[in-house]
């Protein structure tokens, strides 16, 4: 094989990884230009972090993150001594203690994120019986993924005349049926950033998204530079063989 045919035959290999890093997102959705996007995709820690703060600030009311535990936040840049702090923060059910008790305590760095409910029942009893689903995982739960996110969170808009909203409903564009039971969570300076990005409404939601998008998938990164590095490998060792061969065959022919 010569070696033009060679990088057409690797380009071919090539284009289904692009194509599945980046799957039909569900048609109707506005996509962004992801920094975590492609091949080479990096996560954008400033963001990830104001994300956090959001979600702190307005999500964790309603929504739990129960596959993250504190310590992970160092993962995302912070240090020992804030991750002990905003874990302290947080009560949670423990025990039984040596008298067979269950007791309160606040939470360790080694917990996992202590959610505004005790249960299903009393979360959707605090929400007129709809249920407001844990936020790790829905990045990867929902057909589209961060883009997904992003135009539900923008999705909020009047009604149309004709269209019938129920008792407690919201009308959004995004999600399936056009009415949710979640007020619009993000309007222009519901935060305060604290590294004084300005909050427009686009910007927070770019932010919590980023960082529902490290909660689903911190591993993300590490994920991708191995991708790269074993293509990386993969082409090397294929030049070395085209080269052994022909070295090997060159009298024969
Ligand atoms: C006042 C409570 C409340 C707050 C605050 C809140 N949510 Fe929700 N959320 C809900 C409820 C209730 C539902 C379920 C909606 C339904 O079933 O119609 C929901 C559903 C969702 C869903 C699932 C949508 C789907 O496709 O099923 C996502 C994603 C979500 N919320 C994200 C967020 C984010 C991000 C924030 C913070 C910026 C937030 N929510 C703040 C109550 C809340």
């Amino acid at each position: 094989m010569g070696f033009l045919k060679f990088f057409i035959f690797l380009f071919i290999i090539l284009i289904p990884f692009e194509k599945i890093s980046s799957k039909d997102e569900g048609g109707l959705l506005i996509k962004q230009n992801w920094p975590f996007k492609g091949i080479f995709g990096r996560f954008d820690y400033s963001s990830i972090q104001r994300g956090f703060q959001v979600y702190r600030e307005v999500c964790s009311g309603c929504h739990g993150i129960r596959h993250i535990a504190y310590r992970n936040l160092e993962e995302i840049g912070y240090s020992k001594d804030e991750v002990k702090m905003i874990a302290s923060e947080y009560e949670l059910m423990d025990g039984p203690n040596d008298e067979g008790e269950m007791f309160e305590r606040f939470a360790k760095p080694s917990d996992k994120f202590v959610g505004p409910y005790l249960n299903t029942n009393e979360a959707r009893l605090a929400n007129n019986g709809s249920y407001p689903p844990d936020l790790s995982l829905i990045v990867k739960a929902r057909k589209g993924g961060a883009d997904y996110l992003y135009n539900l969170l923008n999705g909020y808009k009047e009604p149309p005349k004709n269209f019938e909203l129920s008792d407690g409903m919201y009308y959004n564009t995004v999600y399936p049926g056009n009415q949710i039971a979640m007020v619009a969570p993000i309007v222009d300076e519901i935060v305060e950033y604290f590294d004084n990005t300005p909050a427009t409404q686009d910007q927070i939601i770019r932010d919590i998204t980023s960082f529902l998008v490290w909660t689903s998938e911190p591993e993300l990164e590490l994920r991708k530079s191995m991708g790269v590095k074993v293509l990386f490998f993969l082409v090397l060792i294929t030049l070395m063989l085209l080269a052994v061969k022909r070295k090997v065959w060159k009298d024969v022919t």
